[in-house]
């Protein structure tokens, strides 16, 4: 991924600081969540590290991830990326709203993704339910080496480009 301080996702141009730091927002008294009860529209994400080091994962678009144990929603703020998993199935999403760009929360109940800036709604899966987003949430291919979970960035699948790779982006466990 490039070290440049600005992304371009979807031809919108993305401050990264500004997408990490409303990422690490986002992220604050998560793991509280995660384990107390649900509210009805609680957000609830986990930060997840990679497993290698960083300087060493600059020089490829692999990421590798320890594999969540409980369901939820994990973020990988550096590199933009959205784990999901839920219902025994892992997803890895790009962390930007396919329409604009906006970074996208986790709702635990009932379980989907959300986007706060035009209200779009999509399951767990990345399906899009609702709201002004067009297209289904992003996916990345993945796949599971032993125990890691590992992400390649430079596979990023759009579900109206190649429907069939963004459906088979999934790992059942
Ligand atoms: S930016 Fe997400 S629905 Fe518009």
């Amino acid at each position: 991924m490039s070290a440049s301080s600005n992304d371009t996702d979807c031809g919108h141009r993305v401050d990264r600081r500004e997408f990490v730091r409303r990422a690490t927002l986002l992220a604050g008294g998560v793991l509280a969540s995660l384990t107390g009860a649900a509210t009805a529209h609680a957000t609830a994400r986990a930060v997840i590290t990679e497993i290698t080091p960083k300087a060493l994962e600059d020089a490829s678009a692999v990421r590798r991830y320890r594999v969540p144990t409980a369901n939820g929603a994990f973020i990988d703020a550096g590199n933009e990326l959205l784990i999901v998993r839920w219902n025994r199935q892992l997803f890895a999403f790009a962390l930007a709203c396919p329409h604009r760009g906006a970074t996208l929360e986790w709702r635990t109940t009932p379980g989907e993704v959300y986007c706060p800036k035009h209200k779009a709604r999509f399951d767990a899966g990345g399906a899009h339910r609702s709201g002004r987003a067009s297209r289904d949430l992003d996916r990345y291919s993945l796949r599971l080496e032993g125990a890691e979970l590992v992400v390649d960035l430079a596979n990023r699948l759009r579900a109206d480009r190649d429907a069939s790779a963004w459906a088979a982006a999934v790992i059942t466990l």
